[in-house]
């Protein structure tokens, strides 16, 4: 398969700057380098959507300082955004910083639609979050005594995007933590040792060949 919708669990940038003898907010900087090189690169590779994981709705158990430091490098990548690509958010921005919270919401309002790729940031998300808010919306806002799973997907905050080929995770653990539950059920998956600061062009390279030999069925027989 050929990924059109890539996720991105971008981790491993507090352990790659403690490796280099900095202080963890480091990684975050470099974190988000790694994060342009991938954006520039993805065009090339004619990837249409990322969705990044930048911090979930558990993240909020760490260090006050090491919360803003995350939002920090963020907030300096949203206000210098690449031209490269249009950018969006999933995730609930209400508890956000309010200069952070001001810079998303001014991004979704100016959205461009014309550019090359989407960059989906997911902040203060959480997958089980997104579904329970989901169901929240129905049940406010309809009366339905039954539900299709179209339906319950159009409520999710990535409705209008088309559902995420595949998702890697960097920094060698192998989990989601949370990341696009429900929309990741046929996601082909890929983990990588590799720290997030250090991921890069060739290894982008090397996945995407190895998912180019992965077939998806869904639940189909082998053709
Ligand atoms: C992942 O990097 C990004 C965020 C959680 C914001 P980490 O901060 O989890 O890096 P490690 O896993 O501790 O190295
Ligand atoms: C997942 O990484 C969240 C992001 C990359 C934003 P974590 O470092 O928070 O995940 P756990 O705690 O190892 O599961
Ligand atoms: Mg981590």
């Amino acid at each position: 398969m050929i990924p059109r919708h890539l996720g991105i669990i971008m981790d491993g940038n507090g352990r790659w700057a403690e490796a280099h003898g900095l202080p963890r907010q480091e990684g975050y900087k470099a974190g988000l380098l790694a994060l342009k090189k991938i954006i520039a690169y993805s065009i090339t590779r004619n990837i249409d959507i990322l969705t990044v994981y930048a911090f979930s709705t558990e993240n909020w158990k760490r260090p006050n300082e090491e919360i803003n430091a995350i939002f920090d490098a963020i907030q300096s990548f949203c206000s210098s955004p690449t031209n490269m690509c249009s950018i969006s958010f999933c995730g609930n921005l209400e508890n956000l910083p309010d200069k952070l919270k001001k810079t998303a919401e001014e991004i979704t309002r100016k959205r461009k639609t014309n550019d090359k790729i989407l960059l989906n940031i997911a902040i203060n998300y959480g997958g089980r979050a997104d579904i329970v808010n989901a169901v929240n919306k129905i049940l406010s806002s309809q009366s339905l005594s039954k539900i299709d799973e179209s339906t319950f997907a159009s409520y999710l905050s990535n409705s209008k995007l088309p559902s995420v080929d595949a998702i890697i995770r960097t920094g060698g653990e192998k989990r989601l933590s949370n990341f696009l539950l429900y929309e990741s059920a046929y996601s082909e998956l890929v983990f990588v040792d590799t720290l997030w600061p250090d991921f890069d062009e060739s290894e982008l390279d090397r996945i995407l060949y190895e998912l180019q030999r992965r077939t998806q069925k869904f639940g189909g027989a082998y053709v």
